[in-house]
């Protein structure tokens, strides 16, 4: 099994790297790539040293299974003919694909036969803040339809890549040393001390990109008729994301019943003891593998309604891990050569 990282400098690629090693993924050769600003330096893994290649249009793929591509749409746009031309699977996580019918968008504690049927070798890895909520929310599904969802997030620095997280830690050293910040790159406004209502791009309905990435993609998903309105923020923790989901099922459910569900549910822990100050926080679930859920209670507004609240590392699960979830489920069914 032969393994290619397309963005191996990034917040992304270097948590893929990690986790391809903390979970001993079954690979005897890797190759790394990037652009001309990370191509030659060098990464150990499992104690032998790897040098990041240049990504070209070449026969470099020759021989690839699978390749991991964290580098943004543009590259992953550009690149997919080159990475998939010899079979390898490609599996993306940019928003590059997602939408496309021919691309699989894949959770694999949700839908991951869909990732079996790939015509164009790609399986798109969903959106960071959608995969956290729909793994919550599938074992309630399963309890009775998921009609509406309303969710407020509460995403970090981190979400938005390697150069945002410094970026923000670069605030706060300005703000200690010079009582204001000259560094404003990677998020539209000052976000040391603030909040921002913007994640990704505005769009023409005054929703951001985000935002309507989280109605698509969760119904593609769930295969749901769902309809989710979101509200996207960046807040100034570092890495995990967190969200508040309000969400209507076709009938009443009880907190004891989505605790229940829940409490089995994959990739998901229960962290509800609100009496006590017990609640998922992102300080706690960074660096974890699954998404932390409490704050379960009824929806004061709404009779069939139910609110919790999430929290969960966006790089692990969010993106590295549930890719590599993909990869090691095609192996697991031998659907990979
Ligand atoms: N961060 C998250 O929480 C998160 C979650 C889900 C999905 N994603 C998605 O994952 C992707 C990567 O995000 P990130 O957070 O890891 O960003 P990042 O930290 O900014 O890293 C970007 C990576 O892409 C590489 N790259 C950029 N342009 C390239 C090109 N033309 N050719 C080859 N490599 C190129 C960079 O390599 P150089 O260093 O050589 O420039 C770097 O390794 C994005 O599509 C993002 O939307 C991120």
């Amino acid at each position: 099994m032969k393994v290619a990282i397309v963005g191996a400098s990034g917040a992304v690629g270097q948590e893929l790297l990690r986790l391809l090693d903390e979970r001993n993924f079954p690979l005897d050769d890797l190759v790394l790539f990037g652009s001309t600003r990370s191509a030659g330096r060098k990464y150990t893994f499992k104690g032998k040293e790897y040098e990041v290649k240049l990504l070209q249009h070449n026969d470099d793929f020759k021989g690839v299974d699978i390749a991991f591509t964290s580098a943004g749409g543009g590259t992953s746009a550009e690149f997919a003919e080159t990475i998939t031309k010899y079979g390898a699977v490609m599996i993306d996580n940019s928003s590059q694909f997602r939408q496309d019918d021919d691309v699989p968008l894949v959770v694999p504690e949700i839908n991951a036969e869909d990732a079996l049927v790939r015509p164009r070798g790609i399986i798109a890895n969903p959106n960071c803040t959608t995969i956290m909520m729909v793994v919550v929310l599938n074992p309630i599904e399963k309890l009775s339809h998921i009609k509406k969802i309303h969710i407020s997030s509460y995403q970090s620095a981190s979400g938005a890549g390697a150069a945002a997280m410094e970026e923000l830690i670069q605030q706060y050293k300005e703000l200690v040393e010079t009582g204001e910040v000259k560094t404003i790159n990677k998020f539209p406004h000052q976000l040391a001390y603030n909040v921002i209502p913007q994640i990704d791009k505005m769009m023409d309905n005054d929703y951001t990109k985000e935002e309507v990435k989280m109605f698509n993609e969760t119904r593609k998903i769930m295969h749901s008729d769902v309809r989710t309105s979101a509200t996207c923020v960046r807040v100034s923790s570092l890495r995990s994301h967190s969200e508040a989901v309000w969400f209507e099922t076709e009938r009443p459910l009880s907190v004891a019943e989505i605790r229940d569900a829940l409490k089995s549910a994959p990739g998901v822990t229960l962290v509800d003891d609100p009496q006590n100050y017990v609640y998922p926080m992102p300080l706690e679930s960074a660096g974890k593998d699954d998404v932390f859920v409490g704050r379960i209670r009824k929806d004061l507004a709404d009779d069939n309604g139910s609110t919790l609240w999430l929290t969960g590392d966006q790089i692990r699960k969010g993106a590295a891990l549930n890719a590599i979830q993909i990869g090691e489920y095609l192996i697991k069914v031998g659907n990979i050569k």
